[in-house]
């Protein structure tokens, strides 16, 4: 299997999504020693953002753009190849203003495109190109945001991501929300960091398809 890691955290040595998405890659090799794992780091590679050239390219026929169009698209290309060639998508972040980091929204601005992860057709329905993979969004979060808490009715990142992504095909993720890290006592925030390894490592079985054998005992 193929994985596709990417972390959108501006924070490095120090981040907790990063933290969170390595243990997964951690776990979920460990389940299945041939993984492989193509991995981007959305804070050392920013995506470019919209341009008005990218925009014209995109609604221009591919035989008609001309080099400066292609070249405004070659970022939005290879990040769709990236996509494409995965069998499995992990995207991690920290919610920032409610919300997806800006370099994670600049990344979905360069893989949504017509053509290559989702297709037109002539009577007029939209088909999503990322059918098939399974895809794990990691997200972490100052504040709890659990239904029933106050903050509930302010994440505007979950909506956001599935609206995205079930766009371009993405169909039932895995969502492991990690919460509260930052605005909370010391006991809460090390029983979210426990509660989210536990999920994380129940999603890595699932997607092993089987416990691995020194837990199965
Ligand atoms: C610019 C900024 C905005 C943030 N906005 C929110 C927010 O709206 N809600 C929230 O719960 N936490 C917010 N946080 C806190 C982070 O989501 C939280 O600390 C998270 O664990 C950071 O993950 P990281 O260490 O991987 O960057 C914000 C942090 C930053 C730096």
């Amino acid at each position: 299997m193929k994985l596709l890691h990417v972390d959108a955290s501006p924070r490095g040595e120090t981040s907790s999504s990063r933290a969170l998405s390595h243990f997964f890659v951690d776990q979920l090799r460990f389940r299945m020693p041939a993984l492989e794992v193509d991995y981007l780091d959305l804070a050392a590679e920013a995506p470019p953002a919209i341009t008005e050239t990218f925009t014209s390219a995109t609604y221009t026929p591919e035989e008609e753009r001309s080099a400066a169009m292609r070249a405004a698209l070659a970022p939005s290309d290879a990040l769709c190849r990236r996509l494409l060639g995965a069998d499995a998508l992990l995207f991690a972040m920290p919610m920032h203003n409610w919300t997806m980091p800006a370099s994670f929204k600049a990344f979905i601005d360069m893989i949504v495109r017509g053509g290559l992860t989702y297709v037109a057709t002539e009577d007029g329905r939209y088909i999503g190109q990322l059918g098939g993979r399974r895809t794990l969004f990691l997200t972490t979060r100052g504040v709890d945001l659990r239904p029933g808490t106050p903050f509930a009715a302010m994440d505007a990142l979950t909506p956001a991501l599935r609206a995205a992504f079930g766009f371009i095909g993405v169909a039932d993720p895995n969502f492991v929300d990690a919460q509260p890290l930052q605005f909370a006592r010391a006991a809460e925030r090390a029983d979210a960091f426990a509660r989210a390894r536990r999920e994380l490592i129940a999603v890595a079985e699932d997607w092993a398809g089987a416990p691995a054998l020194s837990r199965a005992g």
